[in-house]
């Protein structure tokens, strides 16, 4: 028996079905989304309104479906310094997401995957531009060292940007557009819904020019970083805590190191525990620790958490990115009240849409404005959708063209996988989505019922339109007398439609 060590970056070779690297279409399209939602970071979490460009080019003769891409994206986001940059690209968890506070990336994994994917494919270095300031931007060709999770640069050098500022990254792999192509298509689409406040370019390997404008120049507000919440800990995370206390008692630890506990909190919470408060951290014993971790996952008395930290999209801009992108006839949008969940906040938000098309019910799903594509079946959304909502009750059946949106925001979403694509049922989620669900299909139904009300209306006044003159006629030439005015009863009708539509609109 020998016993062997790998390094993350092996690891995810050897696994890149769990990252969303499982065959040439999909990776393609991970590629892509990684890169992207990068971008979307740097820029929107800063305040800066994204111009995002996503190029795919073909880069070889080859006439097979699977064959090697180009892959660009580029930004007009924050940048990255110079030094930050082999490690932010060339090393698996690496990145500057993992505090406490709501953005698209979390595990500091996806564009160094995207690079390991692209290199073991085509054996090619990836290609980053960056630069913070406008004035210099550095230029990196790198590999991945996959054995010591490590970058290896094979060019590096610093040039002035003449203005320029945000990041583009070009990477070589190989994929399958013909297979991905839909998917690809669909994820920027979704993105543009939810992010109204983006330009996003997309050329597609034939050309293919998509843009997507923005129509709005309001961000939702950046969220803040906070500390942990006490009922979000384990032992590991105390333990930590303890290790690089420096000075200061029971009090000071707890005021110090977690979210919403002020002195008079940290004092009722030590009693309930029994624990001393003049105890000096650094004093307790393994013992002690454990005793402690329970103690504040089980005390009840601390305040919820914040939401500062999450940045909902907003009824305004959810509303903004359907009426852009979907056309409705009708739409609606709701962003629910924070609540938590294991001492994570969470909200949720969502919105339906009526559209003139055919086909029936679609559901887009986001998780902190991540459109989520795959596995819709597994996703706690789904399940809601499906088997709770009872669609009779709201006038409404599968067939109909409605679009309904979910957006779940968190400082831990609870994914199922690193490939992001579908949240696990938890039960404060589920309930949540339900409940706003059913608050905006009875605004959906008030329409539907609306609608079909004045249909009727409609219908009976074309008819008045259409046959009445020719009564009147027929009539008139059996009486042998002139012709009345049909105008006036016509335009009676249309009052009728006027007057329908007013109380409606009172109703509504
Ligand atoms: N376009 C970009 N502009 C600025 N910084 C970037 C950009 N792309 C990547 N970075 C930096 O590189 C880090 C690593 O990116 P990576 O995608 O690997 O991880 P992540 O985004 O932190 O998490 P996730 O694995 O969930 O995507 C990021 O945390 C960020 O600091
Ligand atoms: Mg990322």
């Amino acid at each position: 028996m020998s016993f062997q060590e790998i390094s993350p970056s092996d690891f995810f070779y050897r696994n890149r079905d769990l990252a969303g690297f499982s065959n040439p279409s999909r990776a393609l399209y991970s590629a892509l989304r990684e890169l992207v939602e990068n971008s979307l970071d740097a820029c929107d979490s800063y305040g800066i309104l994204p111009d995002i460009y996503v190029k795919i080019t073909q880069a070889d003769n080859s006439a097979n479906d699977i064959r090697e891409y180009e892959l660009s994206v580029q930004d007009n986001g924050i940048g990255m310094p110079d030094d930050k940059i082999p490690m932010a690209l060339g090393k698996v968890f690496y990145g500057t997401k993992f505090g406490l506070k709501q953005a698209r990336g979390t595990f500091g994994m996806g564009a160094t995957m995207s690079v390991l994917y692209a290199q073991i494919t085509t054996n090619k270095p990836v290609s980053i531009d960056s630069s913070q300031d406008g004035v210099n931007y550095s230029h990196y060709e790198l590999f991945i060292d996959i054995e010591r999770n490590k970058p290896i640069i094979i060019n590096h050098s610093i040039t002035e940007a003449s203005g320029w500022r945000g990041t583009r990254v070009r990477m070589n792999l190989v994929g399958d557009y013909m297979r991905s192509a839909a998917k690809v298509k669909e994820y920027i689409k979704r993105v543009a819904i939810v992010t109204p406040y983006a330009n996003i370019l997309f050329v597609d390997p034939a050309g293919e020019v998509y843009m997507y404008r923005r129509t709005t120049t309001v961000i939702p507000p950046a969220p803040v970083e906070v500390k942990p919440h006490p009922k979000g800990v384990d032992l590991e995370m105390v333990r930590r805590m303890v290790r690089v206390w420096k000075k200061g008692n029971m009090i000071n630890f707890l005021t110090k190191n977690f979210h919403r506990v002020g002195k008079k909190t940290a004092l009722s919470f030590l009693q309930y525990a029994g624990i001393d408060p003049n105890t000096d951290p650094r004093s307790l014993t393994h013992e002690d620790l454990v005793k402690l971790e329970s103690a504040l996952r089980n005390y009840d008395k601390f305040l919820p958490p914040d939401a500062s930290c999450l940045s909902p999209i907003g009824r305004e801009l959810l509303m903004e990115g359907i009426r852009k992108e979907l056309n409705p006839e009708f739409n609606e949008a709701l962003t629910r009240t924070p609540l938590s969940y294991e001492g994570y906040p969470f909200i949720v938000e969502v919105a339906v849409s009526y559209e003139n098309r055919d086909g029936g019910m679609r559901l887009f799903r986001y998780a902190n404005r991540i459109p989520l594509l795959y596995d819709e079946g597994n996703d706690v959304a789904y399940r809601v959708l499906n088997e709770e909502i009872d669609w009779k009750r709201y006038h409404l059946t599968p067939d109909d063209p409605i679009t309904v949106i979910t957006h779940i925001c968190s400082t831990k979403v609870p994914y199922k996988t690193m490939g992001k694509e579908y949240v696990a049922d938890r039960p404060e989620v589920e309930r949540e989505i339900r409940n706003a669900l059913r608050i905006v299909l009875r605004f959906l139904s008030i329409f539907i019922n609306r609608r079909s009300r004045m249909e009727v209306v409609k219908k009976k006044q074309n008819m008045y339109r259409k046959y009445l003159p020719l009564i009147a006629k027929f009539s008139s030439d059996l009486a042998e007398k002139g012709m009345p005015d049909v105008n006036r009863l016509i335009s009676m009708g249309e009052e009728e439609v006027e007057v329908q539509e007013r109380v409606d609109g009172q109703q509504a």
